[in-house]
């Protein structure tokens, strides 16, 4: 009876159980037939080789062969290559942001001793990462007036290596004459590259103009969203695209595929995006032209803004953003209030997404070379504040509406 009870009570149960899965090497057969118009999104650090063969074959020079996450994965070479499509180059590259793509070109194509030339309304983070390239690489950088081609002729040098160009200038929108600067920089071999974020790629197509490399922020229109950061480098010439691309490398440079599938699906819209930001702004900008607070909108699309023609010329619309500088009579204070009672327009930098903001610029302090304002402006003396605005999505009635309340309220 006593040996009976402790049997039960010391026994353990145990039932034969089926072998645990090796869950890391879980298999799943998924159904043939399946099509959407979403692209996959193939996210990777480590990419598997077939066998050891393919692992030896692999090398870093062929696109299509895929060998790490942070050299590409498929949905990065789609967006890739969809972007090249757009802009009329044959090669792309990716980058965690515009200000990146602009980074690695002066890496990839200047040593220490060399000439960069940069146009003095250039985006204002590229200005300073020039300034440093000077201060610590030995790089020679000399800011150039983008309408004075005379004058850059006389600053390009022998150890001049490239020429940056950036059309419109930012925040002032002058036009520069694009294929010109290229004739130039070809008759003394100098490679010429491009910011044509203003143009999302679609208004302008810097190849047919002589330009060899060009860059975006893709952070702006291709996102349209104002929640991604990207930039991208298009090139025609493989030799310029190779050299760019063994720097990406050694940078460690790469991108999310889940940002790159944001991209690929703003992307379709974006034609019909541009025109509409690009109405909206042509709008408001006419409006605000017959405006007496206003002394001059600065505006590729008005014929009194620096390079017009060459903006018809070299440029199939205008897009979403401007500036407007408002008469002397109104104080900083004033301008201040303005902008802060705007209602549809957010306070914040960037632009390209759904939302309309404003922004307001000291031209000066983000220029080293240029007169402000310009000597050729007859209203010179009446000259005031400049306010950057983009227009969103909303209606031009809205926009105009918002502004003018804002102004009657105070711009008095
Ligand atoms: C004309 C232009 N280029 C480049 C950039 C840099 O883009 P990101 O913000 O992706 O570095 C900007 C950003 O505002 C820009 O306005």
């Amino acid at each position: 009876m006593e040996t009976e009870q402790m049997d039960t009570e010391c026994v353990v149960q145990t039932k034969a159980q089926p072998p645990l899965p090796c869950l890391p090497h879980l298999r799943v057969r998924i159904p043939k037939g399946f099509a959407s118009l979403s692209p996959p999104v193939w996210r990777a650090s480590t990419v598997l080789f077939p066998n050891m063969e393919a692992l030896r074959q692999y090398h870093a020079s062929d696109e299509e062969s895929w060998s790490y996450g942070l050299q590409s994965t498929p949905t990065q070479y789609e967006l890739a290559q969809k972007l090249a499509q757009i802009e009329g180059g044959y090669h792309s590259l990716l980058l965690p942001s515009g200000l990146a793509a602009f980074s690695l070109i002066q890496f990839t194509f200047l040593r220490h001793g060399d000439g960069l030339l940069i146009p003095d309304s250039v985006y204002f983070p590229n200005r300073t990462h020039a300034e440093w390239l000077m201060r610590d690489f030995g790089i020679k950088v000399q800011f150039y007036d983008p309408m004075n081609l005379p004058a850059l002729s006389k600053l390009i040098t022998a150890k001049t290596k490239l020429i940056f160009i950036e059309a419109p200038g930012s925040i002032t929108m002058e036009v520069p004459d694009i294929p010109a600067i290229t004739a130039l920089a070809q008759s003394r071999g100098v490679i010429t590259a491009i910011d044509n974020t203003w143009s999302g790629g679609l208004l302008c197509r810097p190849f047919d103009l002589g330009v060899d490399i060009t860059m975006q922020a893709l952070t702006k229109y291709q996102s349209g969203g104002s929640d991604v950061l990207m930039g991208s480098i298009v090139t025609r010439e493989l030799r310029l695209h190779d050299q760019l691309r063994t720097r990406r490398r050694h940078m460690g440079w790469g991108v999310s595929s889940d940002d790159c599938y944001f991209l690929l699906r703003s992307l379709p819209s974006m034609a019909v995006r541009i025109a509409q930001h690009g109405a909206n702004a042509q709008a408001l900008a006419n409006w605000l032209n017959q405006r007496k607070e206003v002394v001059r909108v600065l505006h590729p699309a008005l014929p009194d803004c620096a390079g017009h023609a060459f903006w018809q010329r070299d440029f199939s619309g205008a897009s979403g953003l401007f500036s407007v500088v408002f008469n002397k009579r109104y104080r900083q204070t004033q301008v201040d209030a303005f902008i802060e009672d705007l209602q549809l327009f957010g306070i914040g930098y960037s632009w390209g997404g759904a939302h309309s903001l404003v922004m307001h610029y000291d031209v000066l302090s983000q220029r080293s070379i240029a007169v402000w304002p310009p000597t050729e402006w007859h209203d010179r003396d009446e000259v005031g504040c400049l306010v950057r605005l983009y227009c969103g999505l909303e209606s031009p009635a809205e926009l105009i509406a918002d502004v003018e309340q804002s102004m009657s309220r105070h711009l008095v």
